[in-house]
């Protein structure tokens, strides 16, 4: 019996990298998934994975999309147990020259979308008593970084999000916790082929080559089973050794 069987799933961001292979490893442990993006070919990409997934577009960051979300996802599959505030941009500049534009789409994307999706499942977590939400944080968000102030700030944002959704719900049997992953997708391809960062971001790594987003999945199962009865509010870095507690 897989570890999510009979569980509902929304994993947002779910049409490329992490999202992706995290949806797939948790149709494997017998869970289904509703698969959420921004982009419409979401629902193409549920319908030809098969049986388990199903695709919903979404934008995180608007709250009509997330309550719609929400009623769909529990009329079609069920009861939402598992939340995966996984859906991220970014949009690189020097903190001195960045626009409003970009500060605020990052914000609004990671941080307000993560609440959103966060605030609307709590009413079906609650009814069932049980629910696991996991979020995806940075090492940007722990260390800082040099030209992303704007998703070092959201990342950070996530992680006091985390601690303090944590403190709120494990009343009502609904555990909180984060990764911080590194994985080779299409958001990191810049960072991983350009002359200018490759060696700054693998020299930061203890284990010196970057995940395929299938190495990162099996700690998003973790935190969505029932191992993770007694954990909540705590953070993961599954980033190859870059963060190191000192
Ligand atoms: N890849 C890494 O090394 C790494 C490192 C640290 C953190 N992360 C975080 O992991 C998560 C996944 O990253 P990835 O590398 O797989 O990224 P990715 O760019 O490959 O995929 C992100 C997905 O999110 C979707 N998305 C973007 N905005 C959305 C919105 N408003 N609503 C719904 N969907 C939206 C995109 O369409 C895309 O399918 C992100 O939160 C990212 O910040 C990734």
């Amino acid at each position: 019996m897989g570890k999510l069987e009979g569980r509902v799933a929304v994993v947002t961001g779910a049409g490329q990298g992490i999202g992706l292979a995290v949806a797939k490893a948790y149709v494997a442990e017998g869970a289904k998934v509703a698969m959420v993006d921004k982009r419409p070919e979401i629902v193409d990409i549920a319908a030809e994975l098969g049986e388990g997934f199903r695709g919903y577009v979404c934008d995180v960051s608007q709250r009509a999309d997330v309550e719609s979300l929400a009623h769909d996802v529990q009329l079609d599959l069920g009861p939402i147990g598992v939340l995966v505030n996984n859906a991220g941009i970014t949009r690189p500049a020097m903190l001195w020259k960045m626009t409003d534009e970009q500060w605020d789409s990052v914000i609004n994307v990671h941080l307000k979308g993560t609440w959103l999706c966060t605030q609307t499942v709590i009413p079906q977590m609650r009814e069932a008593g049980w629910g696991r939400i996991i979020n995806v944080t940075s090492s940007a968000g722990i260390n800082g970084t040099i030209g992303q102030a704007n998703y070092a700030s959201a990342k950070g944002g996530i992680l006091a999000l985390t601690r303090s959704a944590a403190r709120e719900l494990a009343g009502f049997g609904i555990i909180v916790n984060a990764i911080a992953p590194a994985a080779a997708t299409p958001m990191t391809e810049k960072i991983r082929t350009d002359e200018r960062f490759v060696e700054t971001y693998l020299e930061r790594m203890m284990i010196k080559r970057w995940a395929e987003p299938e190495e990162i999945a099996p700690t998003f199962v973790f935190l969505a089973s029932e191992d993770t009865s007694y954990m909540t509010g705590q953070v993961l870095s599954v980033d190859g050794g870059s963060v190191v507690v000192r």
